[in-house]
């Protein structure tokens, strides 16, 4: 899976622009799917430029209720109705700014599983969390806070998305091994809340500073079954590289 999240960025030629321009590298990409994220006020424009091109439709947040009063928030139904197929739970900059927890993102993975939408679930340690060698504890609090209580039919509908916080904007991309070794972990840890087999099938994508000139020995790891792209996903030529990964 090669997954674009465009945060907030794009004004509506903007998103029909970059969709038109990776329609052909989606089209001929077989063996891979192909997402972008646009921001909630896009996803109209998208689903229509996209049109019958092979690229899945994910919002980048939902609330875990389907309807009521709450302010600001787009329910999991009402992204269904707008052409929505995944959502994107529990970034590192909704962790960071915006209050999100393990809970929340368990209540989200539960509201988007509820009405068919594929959850992309992020997660990732801190450059002090990282220099304190904490990282895999902190993986682990986060996998099992965000994914405990779901059984094997739900991983079906789930991908997880490792993003090392530090690796995000900054142009610094985690190293091949860093990044594997951690995804051997989350698969590790996978098997242990839903068994082995499982765990074999779920797709874990790496997030940090992915470009077209590091894609490649990134997706030549093991454990790396995709890419979670921030700023190379909004250039058209970039992210059509992404796609067109070779390992
Ligand atoms: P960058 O690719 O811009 O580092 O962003 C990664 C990310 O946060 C994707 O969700």
């Amino acid at each position: 899976m090669l997954a674009g999240n465009w945060k907030m960025h794009t004004t509506s030629a903007e998103a029909t622009t970059l969709i038109e321009g990776i329609a052909t590298a989606a089209r001929a990409a077989k063996d891979r799917e192909v997402v972008v994220g646009p921001p909630f006020t896009l996803l109209e424009t998208a689903k229509r430029a996209i049109g019958d091109a092979p690229i899945s439709l994910a919002a980048q947040h939902l609330h875990w209720e389907p309807k009521g009063a709450f302010t600001g928030e787009v329910s999991g139904e009402m992204l269904r109705d707008i052409g929505c197929s995944h959502v994107i739970i529990g970034h590192s900059e909704r962790r960071q700014f915006f209050g999100e927890t393990d809970a929340t993102v368990s209540q989200r993975i539960g509201a988007a599983l509820r009405v068919g939408l594929h959850a992309i679930v992020c997660v990732g340690e801190s450059l002090e969390q990282r220099e304190n060698n904490q990282t895999l504890a902190v993986i682990d609090t986060q996998i099992r806070g965000g994914l405990h209580g779901l059984d094997a039919a739900a991983f079906a509908s789930l991908t997880v998305a490792y993003e090392p916080v530090w690796a995000i904007g900054t142009g610094k991309v985690a190293t091949t091994e860093q990044a594997e070794d951690v995804h051997a972990a989350i698969r590790k840890q996978l098997g242990t809340l839903v068994g082995g087999d499982v765990a074999e099938t779920v797709r874990i994508l790496y997030g940090g500073s992915v470009k077209p000139d590091n894609v490649d020995a990134l997706m030549a790891q093991p454990n790396i079954d995709g890419a979670l792209v921030g700023g190379a996903s909004l250039d058209p030529k970039a992210f059509s590289r992404i796609i067109e990964f070779s390992n």
